[in-house]
């Protein structure tokens, strides 16, 4: 184990060097000095257990060290000496956050038992603080699936982007996971005590979302009958989400540039400026460089907002993740609904994996709530995958799919190309992936079969069966 230190400032020199001795163990390590602003050098890296200072010196005294080197290292248990004559001081001492005192003259148990007290309280805290972290990371990584490398380096720019208050900025598509980015950033951000607010840009007209955000007087507009503060002031400390913020009206846009750049704003209908520390999250799944293009987008707050970004990738490009996420979703719906399902066979594995996901990890965890909802047996089969996914809403025009769908009647235009491709994968399976067989059914020959599989699968279309 590292060994503690200790750091002790006396200007008496005998009085340093009995300390020494006192406190002389192998599991601690001993640093003397006469000074204060010398012991403020050895704490500045924050690698001290403990400070033992004395009240009354010249240059800086023992109530000036204490609130310097508290302030290089919040953590640090300061234990005064302090003669008879001082004990006043000493007890403003303890105001200002010392851990204790000890009277002079003492002898060395009583300098023992205070130091061990002091280093036992440090040794709690920094545990704490370990476990806390811990508690932070394991909660939001640990339910937030992805061993693919693409998942790996979002993992990793999330760790990166976590500790600052930076802007980041979650692009993905529908269902791909933006939120859950969201979380995990302001979880393992500093700001976690504090809350996450967030605003769904899309689902409020432009005069509702700018008294969501901003809050409003009493009068402010017709309706506004109370005082409302804005997201922006209950986030204040914390982090504030605006989910689908390439949704927001463009005049609303430039009040938000103005917040992110001023860190200031007004209620609606008030004057009176308001400061707050809100760190922002945006999300989007549309293109917005696009819509800067189109002119529906402001190119400064694109600026503003994409200091750090994180792309999420589509489902379809990462498919080794599935076999973890179908599982993960299993065991969570398995218990809710108190299903029997409890596994999956590898063909019906197979079958998640070959699928294309467009509406990505929110698509699948719809899929496997199904399949658990109206599973029969204690394995899901083929079959059962090959029926909940020709009903699956998917979510091709970027919509999401939600629980209460029953897409097996909802039309959804498509190309035919899209309709035909899928149909021959369909009787492709439906034939165990005889070709012969699938071209007979579909009544075209072979050579045209192979064809198209071809074309499909030279342009990523098509799975390989
Ligand atoms: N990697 C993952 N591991 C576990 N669960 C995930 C993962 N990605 C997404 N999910 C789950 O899938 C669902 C959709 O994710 P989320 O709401 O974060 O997507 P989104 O990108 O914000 O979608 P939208 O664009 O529609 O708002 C949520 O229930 C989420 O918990
Ligand atoms: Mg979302």
């Amino acid at each position: 184990m590292a060994r503690e230190k200790i750091v002790i400032v006396d200007d008496d020199d005998f009085m340093r060097d009995s300390l020494l001795e006192a406190l002389n163990r192998p599991s601690l390590l001993l640093k003397g000095f006469s000074r204060g602003k010398e012991a403020l050098i050895e704490l500045a890296d924050g690698s001290a257990s403990l400070l033992l200072t004395d009240m009354r010196m010249p240059e800086m005294d023992g109530v000036t060290l204490l609130r310097e080197a508290r302030r290089l290292d919040p953590k640090l248990p300061v234990v005064m000496m302090t003669a008879f004559a001082t004990v006043e001081t000493a007890v403003e001492a303890m105001k200002e956050g010392a851990f204790d005192y000890v009277m002079k003259p003492f002898t060395a148990e009583v300098v023992d038992v205070a130091v061990n007290r002091a280093l036992e309280h440090r040794r709690l805290l920094v545990e704490n603080e370990f476990l806390k972290n811990e508690l932070a990371k394991r909660f939001q990584l640990g339910h937030f699936i992805g061993k693919s490398p693409v998942m790996q380096k979002v993992f990793e720019e999330i760790r990166l982007a976590a500790p600052s208050s930076a802007t980041v900025f979650i692009r993905g598509e529908s269902g791909s996971g933006k939120e859950l980015v969201a979380r995990a950033i302001h979880a393992q951000s500093p700001r976690r005590d504090k809350p996450l607010v967030k605003v769904n840009c899309a689902a409020l007209s432009a005069g509702v979302l700018e008294s969501e955000l901003f809050g409003h007087e009493r009068g402010a507009f017709t309706g506004a009958d109370k005082r409302r503060i804005g997201r922006f002031e209950m986030a204040d400390g914390g982090t504030l989400f605006l989910d689908e913020v390439s949704e927001m009206d463009l005049g609303l846009q430039g009040k938000l540039l103005r917040v992110l750049q001023e860190k200031e704003f007004e209620r609606v209908g008030s004057s009176e400026t308001i400061a707050v520390d809100v760190r922002i999250l945006a999300s989007s799944n549309r293109d917005l460089e696009k819509a800067i293009e189109n002119g529906t987008f402001r190119e400064d707050l694109y600026y503003r907002l994409n200091v750090i970004s994180v792309e999420l990738p589509p489902l379809r490009q990462r498919k080794v993740d599935i076999p973890d996420l179908a599982r993960y979703f299993l065991a969570r719906y398995r218990q809710e609904e108190g299903s029997r399902v409890r596994d999956i066979s590898p063909g019906a594995m197979d079958i998640l994996c070959q699928y294309d996901w467009p509406g990505n990890v929110r698509e699948l965890a719809n899929v496997m709530e199904r399949l658990i909802v109206l599973g029969r047996g204690e394995v899901i089969m083929p079959v059962q995958v090959e029926n909940s996914l020709s009903k699956t809403p998917a979510a091709r025009n970027g919509s999401s799919s939600t629980h209460s769908d029953t897409a097996a009647t909802v039309y959804r235009p498509r190309p035919l190309d899209e309709v035909e491709r899928e149909f021959v994968e369909s009787t492709l399976r439906h034939c165990d992936g005889v070709r012969a067989k699938t071209a007979q059914v579909l009544g075209i020959s072979e050579r045209s079969l192979r064809d198209r599989i071809k074309r499909w699968q030279d342009a990523g279309l098509f799975p390989v069966i």
